[in-house]
């Protein structure tokens, strides 16, 4: 079975039909899903998601474009959250220089404060890092992230990042993108990173691998990435389900619950 690592259903996209397609996924080979969440508004519908689905768990986190309006009243209600027992992990959080909004240093603020709630509450933490690698980076090493943990989410840097991250101790994220023709820096990382350190995820109802490209994404999808990382490795994919299934277990620290 699969684990999806990141997935959004409490997206808008999937409002025709969520109950139906979520009900399918055990069928389709999908085990388990961490719903995460991006906004405050979006961490209470995965935690109603979370207590509903029994293969469902939940993230609680506030992505860096949402966090213009958040105050610290808003840190005590994810906090709250946190201790919600299908809660895993804090995210996502993080920095996103690509949509630079609001402004760098609000975005900084906030993910400090919630790498500092993660290690308040003891759980890992889902990275989002888009086009702000060097900052992410300094930040996590200025809040001794390797004592935290969790996973950078849909890796998009390169082998020199990527071996940063897991010498400190965090998990790589990979999804749709490896499947996609201009996705040879994804592809570059997944040989580079060691099996045991790769999770994999659909960050759904974006990102679709080929051959499903452009279309809305969803868990089912998952086999394709399988594939081709299982290409990448030379290894079948029912070893590279089993093995990431492992990983995202430990990832989420399940075996502790
Ligand atoms: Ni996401």
């Amino acid at each position: 079975m699969i684990f999806d690592t990141h997935a959004h259903y409490d997206d808008a996209a999937f409002d025709e039909d969520r109950e139906e397609l979520i009900a399918a996924l055990p069928a389709g080979g999908i085990g388990t899903v961490v719903n995460v969440g991006a906004s405050l508004e979006s961490t209470k519908t995965t935690l109603e998601l979370a207590r509903r689905y029994p293969y469902f768990y939940g993230a609680a986190g506030v992505h860096p474009n949402e966090t213009g309006e958040l105050t610290e009243r808003d840190m005590e209600w994810l906090k709250g959250i946190c201790r919600e027992p299908k809660i895993v992990a804090v995210g996502e959080i993080g920095l996103d220089y690509h949509w630079d909004e609001p402004e760098r240093g609000v975005q900084k603020k906030w993910f400090v404060r919630q790498l500092e709630l993660a290690r308040e509450v003891k759980l890992p933490v889902i990275i989002h890092s888009r086009e702000a690698a060097k900052d992410t980076l300094d930040l996590m090493k200025g809040e001794r992230a390797e004592e935290i943990g969790g996973v950078i989410h849909c890796f998009s840097y390169g082998v020199e990042m990527a071996r940063e991250y897991l010498d400190m101790g965090f998990f790589i994220g990979i999804g749709g993108v490896l499947t996609f023709s201009n996705g040879k820096k994804l592809k570059e990382v997944a040989a580079y990173a060691p099996l045991d350190r790769i999770v994999l995820e659909t960050d759904c109802p974006y990102l679709a691998p080929v051959p499903n490209r452009g279309r809305r994404n969803s868990s089912l999808n998952l086999p394709y990435v399988a594939e081709a990382l299982a290409e990448i490795k030379g290894v079948t994919r029912e070893e590279i389900e089993i093995q990431t299934c492992r990983n995202a277990r430990r990832l989420y620290r399940l075996e502790e619950r």
